[in-house]
C-alpha cells in the first residue's frame, strides 16, 4: 500500500507499506521519533498519545500503538515533537505542565501533552473525560488537569489551526465509498476489514497475528455519520463512538452517557459503531441500547443489501448472521419518545469493558407497563433480549411487586458468563439490581444517581 499523510507538517509519502505496521513502531523505529513512548501496547494507558486529522477536521488523541499506517492515508498528524510553535517556545499546554508541576518521571507527559493539546485545540472543558485515557504513576492528576485549565485561556498555536491540503492518491484497499468497499470484499471475500482497529490492533500487537489480505473502512464518507429524520436516527457503520455519542445523546441521553464510559477519549475516537456490532462481542456497549431501541441492521454485499432486526444477527457466540464478502452498512432505529435507561458495571468508571451492561426501554401508560424492551450485554454469549422479563412486566402495575417477579423472571432469560470480569452469580444479581435501580429512578427514590452529562 502507498500512503501519504503531513508528519509534523512534513509531507510523508510511503511506498509498499506493510499495512498493519502500527504508527507507534513506525514512528519510533523508523523515524527516531521517540518522543511518543509505547506502555501498554493495546490502547490502555495513553502514554503513545498522539493528535490527528482530517483536512479540515478537528483533532483527535488517538492511540498511536492500536493506529495502523494506512489510517493517516490523507491525514495531518502530530507528535510531541510537532507541537512546539515555528516560531519558538513551547505550546501552552507543555508551558502550563511546567508550572504546574505536571511531570515527574516524564514517561507519560508526551501522551498527556498530545491529549491536552487535542482538547485545548476544541475548546474543550470536560477535561477530566479527555484526560481519563492517560495513566499517570508517579504525578497524581491534579497537577496535569490544573495545567490542562490554565492552559485554556491560552491562543491555540497558528500552526494547529490552518489546516494544510493533502493529495491522497486512491488506493484499492483504502476505498472511498461504500459502492469501492462493496466491490472490492465481493472479490476479497476472506478478506479481514479494518475500521478503527480497536479489536484489530490488539490482534496484531499482542495476539501478534498475520493478516494476509485487508481493507481499511475509515475513508468510506458515505458509511459514516448520523442522520435524523421525522421517522428514523440512521447511524452509518464507519461512524466514529466519539460521533455517536454526541450525536446520539440529544435524543437518548441515558445511551450518550453510556457511550461517555466506552474506553477513553482515544479510544471512541477510532472505534466505530459497525465494528462494536460486527466483532459479535457478548459485551459490547452499543448493542444493549440499540436492541432496546428496536434498531435494524443494515448489511451488504456486493449490490444485494439485505435488513435483520439487530438482535438476530448474534447467532451464538463467536457467531454472527453474516456472510463472506458481507459488511455492516448502518443501523437504524425508529424515533420514539425517550424512555431509555442504560447502567454499565465495570471495575473501573472509566476505560474498561463491561462486566454487565442493561439497557431498559419501558412505556408506561396510567401506572401499568404499556411496552418493555430490556437488553444485557455480560449475560449470555451475545447480546441478548430478556424476554421472560419484559414479559413479566408488560400491563403489569409499575410496582415494586411487580419489579419482584419480573427479577425472578430474569433468571431464566439468562445462564451468565462466568469469567475474569465476574462470577455468573455477581453478574445476575447485578443485572437484577439494574432493573430494581431503573424502577427506583423512575419513582424518584434511587440514592446514587449519577448526573446525566449529554
Ligand atoms: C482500550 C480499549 C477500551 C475499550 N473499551 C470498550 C468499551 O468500553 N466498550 C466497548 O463496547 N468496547 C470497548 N473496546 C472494544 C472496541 O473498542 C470495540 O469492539 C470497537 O467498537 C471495535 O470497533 P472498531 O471500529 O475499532 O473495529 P475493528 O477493530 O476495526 O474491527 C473489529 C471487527 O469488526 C469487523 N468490522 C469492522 N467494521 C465492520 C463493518 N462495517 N462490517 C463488517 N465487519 C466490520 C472487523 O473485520 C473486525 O472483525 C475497547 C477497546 C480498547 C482497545
Ligand atoms: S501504549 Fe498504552 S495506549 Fe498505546
Ligand atoms: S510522570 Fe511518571 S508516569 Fe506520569
Amino acid at each position: 500500500m502507498n500512503i501519504t499523510f503531513l508528519l509534523n507538517g512534513e509531507t510523508v509519502e510511503l511506498r509498499n507499506v506493510a499495512p498493519t505496521t502500527t504508527l507507534l513502531d513506525w514512528l519510533r523505529e523508523t523515524r527516531a521519533l521517540t518522543g511518543t513512548k509505547e506502555g501498554c501496547n493495546e490502547g490502555d494507558c495513553g502514554a503513545c498519545t498522539v493528535m490527528t486529522r482530517a483536512p479540515s477536521g478537528p483533532w483527535a488523541a488517538q492511540n498511536a500503538c492500536i493506529l495502523l499506517l494506512p489510517h493517516l492515508h490523507g491525514r495531518e498528524l502530530r507528535t510531541v515533537e510537532g507541537l512546539a510553535p515555528l516560531e519558538g517556545g513551547l505550546h501552552p499546554v507543555q508551558e502550563a505542565m511546567i508550572a504546574h508541576h505536571g511531570s515527574q518521571c516524564g514517561f507519560c507527559t508526551p501522551g498527556f501533552i498530545a491529549s491536552m493539546a487535542a482538547a485545548h485545540a476544541e475548546g474543550a472543558e470536560d477535561l477530566d473525560d479527555r484526560l481519563a485515557g492517560n495513566l499517570c504513576r508517579c504525578t497524581g492528576y491534579a497537577p496535569i488537569i490544573r495545567a490542562a485549565r490554565a492552559a485554556a485561556a491560552q491562543p491555540v498555536p497558528a500552526h494547529l489551526k490552518n489546516s494544510p491540503p493533502i493529495t491522497a492518491p486512491p488506493q484499492a484497499e483504502i476505498p472511498e465509498s461504500g459502492d469501492e468497499l462493496a466491490a472490492w470484499y465481493a472479490a476479497h471475500p476472506e478478506a479481514t476489514l479494518i475500521a478503527g482497529a480497536t479489536d484489530v490492533g490488539l490482534w496484531i500487537t499482542k495476539r501478534l497475528m498475520e493478516l494476509n489480505e485487508v481493507a481499511f473502512l475509515h475513508r468510506c464518507a458515505d458509511l459514516a455519520g448520523v442522520t435524523v429524520t421525522d421517522d428514523e436516527i440512521r447511524i452509518g457503520a464507519t461512524t466514529t463512538i466519539a460521533a455517536v455519542r454526541k450525536a446520539i445523546a440529544p435524543h437518548h441521553p441515558g445511551f450518550g452517557e453510556l457511550l461517555r464510559r466506552y474506553g477513553s477519549e482515544q479510544v471512541r475516537a477510532a472505534a466505530t459503531i459497525g465494528g462494536n456490532i460486527a466483532n459479535g462481542s457478548p459485551i459490547g456497549d452499543s448493542p444493549p441500547p440499540l436492541i432496546a431501541l428496536g434498531a435494524t441492521l443494515h448489511l451488504r454485499k456486493g449490490d444485494t443489501r439485505r435488513s435483520l432486526p439487530l438482535e438476530d444477527f448474534f447467532i451464538a457466540y463467536g457467531k454472527q448472521d453474516r456472510a463472506p464478502g458481507e459488511f455492516v452498512e448502518a443501523i437504524t432505529l425508529p424515533r420514539q419518545p425517550d424512555t431509555l435507561r442504560c447502567y454499565k458495571l465495570s471495575k473501573r468508571f472509566d476505560q474498561d469493558i463491561s462486566a454487565v451492561c442493561g439497557a431498559f426501554n419501558i412505556t408506561l401508560a396510567e401506572g401499568r407497563v404499556a411496552s418493555a424492551r430490556i437488553a444485557f450485554g455480560g449475560m449470555a454469549g451475545t447480546p441478548a433480549r430478556a424476554k421472560s422479563t419484559e414479559a413479566a412486566l408488560t400491563g403489569q402495575p409499575w410496582c415494586e411487586d411487580t419489579i419482584s417477579a419480573a427479577t425472578t423472571a430474569l433468571t431464566s432469560d439468562y445462564a451468565p458468563m462466568d469469567d475474569m470480569r465476574a462470577s455468573a452469580a455477581y453478574r445476575m444479581e447485578c443485572a437484577q439490581n439494574m432493573l430494581r435501580r431503573c424502577f427506583f429512578e423512575s419513582q424518584g427514590t434511587a440514592t446514587n444517581v449519577l448526573e446525566v452529562q449529554p
